[in-house]
């Protein structure tokens, strides 16, 4: 189906009288695989690898941004020994049925996570107090309510690009707020529309793109660039370490067709698709280098962008 079809499909599809729930179980409008136990654990492993593993052990405190269809990162953080989870997304989307979290904790035993033991337990809510674990759902108003320096790792998969363009900077701010002077942040950004791949979003200006009509309709993506969110990264206080970083060729959009907002990108700008990146507070990556000299972030990568 070409791009603006897709675009056409979702508005009408979204505008149908029908909840998450609906869209979830034909798998439209799906916030990405959290619920498959094989993706939960991945996910987190390889953000944790790459990060360094940062604060492992007693009072150990976790923040998944955006976890989407599923609550499992509780589970792992939990089977850890983790003593705080936080799971903090833009609505409430996650899947509420227990048999699903049955399975994933039984998965991740299999793999030597000592997730809880979840017989007896019947709701989220009880899994999630089990687990120490607390699901926000507004966002950053939920960002602010965490407390200062209290967070050792923070991670996300594929959500920096969906966070509404104007709550970036503070969102970003919000998390270096809270991650202990230790801490570190993994992030796997994909820069593609959320289309057909490619940068077709560029296309359309500011008042059209971040409009209600367009920004409720289930493919918004911020457009902020990789330049530009690294610029967003480090105005918030974060030292920034890129891992792997994917490319096209030459940038799959000709210039002519951009929406002028986004003339002043590169074309080396254009051309990357998606990266990984390790955050941690400005002062402390030194340290961290030294103590990880023969450890490589792009070593650690293989999550498959299906989002
Ligand atoms: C493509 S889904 C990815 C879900 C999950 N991380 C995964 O890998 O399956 C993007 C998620 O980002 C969430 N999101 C968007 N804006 C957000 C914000 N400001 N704060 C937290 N989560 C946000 C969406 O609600 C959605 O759950």
């Amino acid at each position: 189906m070409p791009w603006w079809l897709k675009i056409l499909a979702k508005i009408i599809l979204s505008r149908l009288p029908f909840g998450y729930s609906f869209w979830q179980r034909l798998s439209l409008f799906r916030h990405g695989a959290m619920d498959d136990p094989d993706y939960v654990f991945r996910n987190f492993d390889q953000h944790y690898e790459a990060a360094g593993k940062p604060g492992s052990g007693e009072g150990f405190a976790a923040l998944e941004l955006g976890p989407g269809d599923s609550l499992a990162s509780a589970l792992v953080i939990n089977g850890m020994g983790g003593a705080a989870c936080w799971l903090v997304d833009a609505g409430d989307f996650a899947r509420k049925d227990m048999e699903i979290y049955k399975t994933i904790a039984t998965s991740l035993q299999s793999r030597g996570v000592s997730a809880p033991d979840l017989k007896g337990i019947t709701s989220t809510e009880g899994m999630l107090s089990l687990c120490e674990a607390h699901y926000l759902t507004n966002g950053l108003e939920g960002l602010r309510t965490i407390p200062d320096s209290s967070v050792d790792f923070i991670w996300s998969q594929a959500v920096l690009e969906h966070v509404r363009k104007h709550e970036f900077s503070d969102t970003m701010k919000e998390l270096r707020r809270i991650l202990k002077p230790t801490g570190a942040c993994s992030h796997r950004i994909d820069l593609r529309d959320h289309l057909s791949a490619n940068l077709n979003n560029l296309r359309f200006s500011n008042r059209v793109w971040e409009s209600a009509f367009f920004t409720e309709s289930g493919f918004y993506t911020n457009r902020l660039g990789y330049e530009d969110i690294l610029a967003e990264f480090n105005s918030a206080g974060f030292e920034i370490d890129v891992g792997h970083v994917d490319r096209w060729e030459k940038p799959p959009l000709p210039r002519w067709k951009l929406s002028r907002e986004f003339l002043y990108r590169t074309d080396i700008d254009l051309t990357v698709s998606g990266f990984n990146v390790i955050l941690r507070p400005i002062g402390t990556m030194g340290a961290m280098e030294d103590m990880n000299a023969s450890d490589s972030v792009s070593d650690h990568w293989g999550i498959d962008d299906r989002l």
